[in-house]
């Protein structure tokens, strides 16, 4: 409504409601529980039409509407959904309108299941969710994981909005056996309030008006209701100052700058900051904005910050209030809801992102998840789909963060995949686990690199990946025996060697085959840190733990060789029988035939054993080894 033809009006109108503040609201519920009908009737009830708009409706509404000669409101708000069908994603939309009280803000999301992405992002700024429950359904599953999250992501009011009383002929047992319901399931939840309102959106029953249909209940309308709540009583303005910085700039020759918005707090001109990484402090000598300077800023504006002094900040770093400073650490507790059709596996490296923010980060034990229709906790190897855990995390950069319950600007993440960049997880940190101060990296006088000055080499790791039967092993025995030949020092880690031991525990699953790696992963690292040539042939079907290992190591210590035969030839040469026994079905998860092989974008060295003889293939890899200077 904000924008087209009526947008002046519009906001002028806005502008005459008194400073009574804004009440941001999210809907929610399952598809069909009426939300766009409700929507549309409160942007139509409270008068935020225009005449030609109201026209328009009534006539779309005998042409697509549900028949008869009353309005159709969901016609005013489906827009979203149509568009979404058109392939057009559109995540939230958010709709404005306004009573004599009030300002409100509602972020519209669609209902589908796969969308709950999506209203997490509407509730991320909500005070407000309106839990739409159909009367003749009850509660569902959806009902269910929209209460959580909206929880979970700290809106304070919920209103449980049982809809379509009409259809259950106004009952009051109707309306109270779903309040019953519904109370029991939010009993453990931190909601400030719970108000259960039975409506009938398409009628408009107790949505502005009185309902004389609903005479036995007493309670508000849900105008009423939304009109008087409390807004955002914990103000981002009354928290502590904090300034993710976006970017290091230079507005003229001679000063420079830091961009970003505040998030948290307000700040002087002449105040002190503090660096959350680095615990340096100065003072703010200038706030800039393109109009010129300010003497104060508050949370949501955007400026440049000039200090006195020069320190050491970049992008990503945090100027906090130094009485208040937010905490820094590496390890956290946190609950995640995932929202990528793959699953999450603890020991994956994904990218976390925090305000201004990234960094490597894994989740290093999922400890549970949540049961989405009990609420309770339960015992869990990995997430799936809108699934929320509660799990630690690992990154490799330190990270300057609030406990999302103090401050949810600074306390929430996403987490990203490395290789398609979409977002497959929204979480928020309970709070640091302060391992990473509690364990320190005790320096050894003995190095990695006088280790490999004694054994007159330098050290590396040669990752042998592919499928099972491809020639790994093979190769890797080859070049380990040249090498030795050479004097050179070696080890060699093989899949079948390490499942025997350390990795007893593991079989051949999506998440057993991470923490396989990831073990593994550690191991080649310790043998690299002791000096040596260490070869390791695993089938290691994912690219992101091969790029984890990658990470972990200084540049140029990690060579990925692509050891790639077609699936038909390894089935062909089946060395231990195993081809044979996946196809009959008695081993489960086998990698090509029911399970994946990620193979590399772009591998170090990339050999084809369908071509070349093993022989040849090691020949290759010394020659490579040589190339890059790791031995003479
Ligand atoms: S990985 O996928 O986790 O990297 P890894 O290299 O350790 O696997 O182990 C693979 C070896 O285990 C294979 O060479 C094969 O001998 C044996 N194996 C047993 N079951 C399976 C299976 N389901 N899939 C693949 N390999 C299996």
């Amino acid at each position: 409504m904000a924008d087209g033809d009526g947008a002046d009006e519009l906001r002028e109108r806005l502008q005459r409601v008194g400073d009574c503040g804004v009440l941001r609201f999210i809907t929610c519920g399952s598809v069909d529980d009426g939300k766009s009908t409700l929507i549309g009737r409160l942007l139509f009830d409270s008068k935020l039409l225009f005449e030609d708009q109201i026209r328009a409706l009534e006539h779309d509404s005998r042409k697509y509407g549900t028949g008869g000669h009353e309005i159709d409101f969901a016609l005013l708000v489906d827009g979203l959904e149509a568009e979404r069908e058109q392939g057009i994603t559109i995540d939230v939309a958010y709709r404005f309108f306004n009573t004599e009280k009030r300002k409100f803000i509602v972020a519209d999301t669609p209902g589908h299941e796969q969308y709950t992405r999506n209203m997490a992002t509407g509730a991320s700024t909500a005070d407000l969710a309106i839990i739409l429950v159909d009367a003749r359904k009850g509660l569902l599953t959806q009902t269910r994981r929209h209460t959580y999250i909206a929880n979970m992501l700290g809106i304070r009011h919920a209103v449980l909005a049982v809809n379509k009383m009409d259809l259950i002929d106004h009952s009051r047992s109707g309306f109270h056996q779903i309040v019953s319901d519904y109370m029991a399931l939010a009993e453990d939840l931190s909601f400030a309030s719970i108000t259960a309102i039975p409506i009938s959106a398409r009628y408009g029953d107790n949505i502005f008006q009185r309902s004389k249909l609903l005479k036995w209940y007493n309670g508000p309308t849900l105008m009423e209701h939304l009109d008087q709540v409390e807004a955002a009583a914990d103000d981002v303005l009354d928290k502590p100052f904090r300034f993710p910085v976006q970017w290091v700039n230079r507005p003229n020759l001679d000063v420079r700058g830091f961009s970003g918005t505040v998030t948290g707090g307000r700040l002087r001109s002449g105040g002190t900051i503090r660096v959350a990484h680095s615990g340096k402090e100065a003072v703010v000598s200038r706030i800039m904005t393109a109009d010129g300077d300010l003497d104060r800023v508050n949370a949501g504006e955007a400026v440049t910050l000039v200090l006195d002094r020069e320190i050491d900040i970049t992008r990503g770093d945090m100027l906090v209030e130094p009485n208040s400073p937010s905490e820094v650490s590496d390890q956290f507790a946190a609950e995640i809801l995932w929202m990528a059709e793959e699953k999450m596996h603890p020991g994956r490296s994904y990218l976390l992102k925090s305000g201004s923010q990234t960094t490597p980060a894994s989740v290093t034990a999922l400890k549970h998840k949540l049961n989405i229709n009990t609420f309770k906790k339960e015992p869990a190897k990995s997430l799936d789909l809108n699934e929320i855990g509660i799990c630690t995390l690992s990154t490799s950069k330190l990270m300057a963060f609030d406990r999302y319950k103090v401050q949810r600007e600074t306390g929430a993440f996403i987490l990203i995949d490395r290789f398609t960049n979409q977002t497959v997880a929204a979480g928020m940190i309970d709070f640091s686990l302060r391992r990473a101060s509690n364990t320190h990296t005790h320096v050894m006088d003995v190095n990695k690199a006088r280790r490999a000055e004694l054994k007159g080499q330098k050290p590396a790791v040669l990752w042998f990946t592919g499928l099972s039967g491809a020639g790994k092993s093979t190769i890797a025995n080859l070049v380990e025996c040249k090498l030795a030949r050479n004097g050179r020092h070696t080890y060699s880690l093989d899949g079948d060697n390490v499942r025997q031991g350390l990795n007893r525990d593991l079989g051949f699953t999506d998440a057993d085959r991470v923490e396989n790696i990831r073990r593994i992963g550690e191991v080649a690292k310790l043998f690299l840190d002791s000096g040596l040539i260490v070869t390791c042939s695993f089938i290691s079907p994912f690219r992101s733990e091969r790029q984890m290992i990658r990470e972990q190591v200084e540049r140029g210590e990690f060579i990925e060789i692509f050891v790639d035969a077609p699936i038909e030839v390894c089935i062909e040469r089946d060395p231990k029988g195993l081809y044979a026994k996946a196809q009959a079905g008695k081993i489960d998860n086998f990698t090509g035939i029911d399970s994946t092989y990620e193979p590399p974008d772009s591998p170090d060295l990339h050999i084809r054993t369908s071509e070349v003889s093993a022989e040849t293939a090691a020949e290759t890899v010394i020659d490579e080894l040589v190339k890059r200077g790791l031995i003479g």
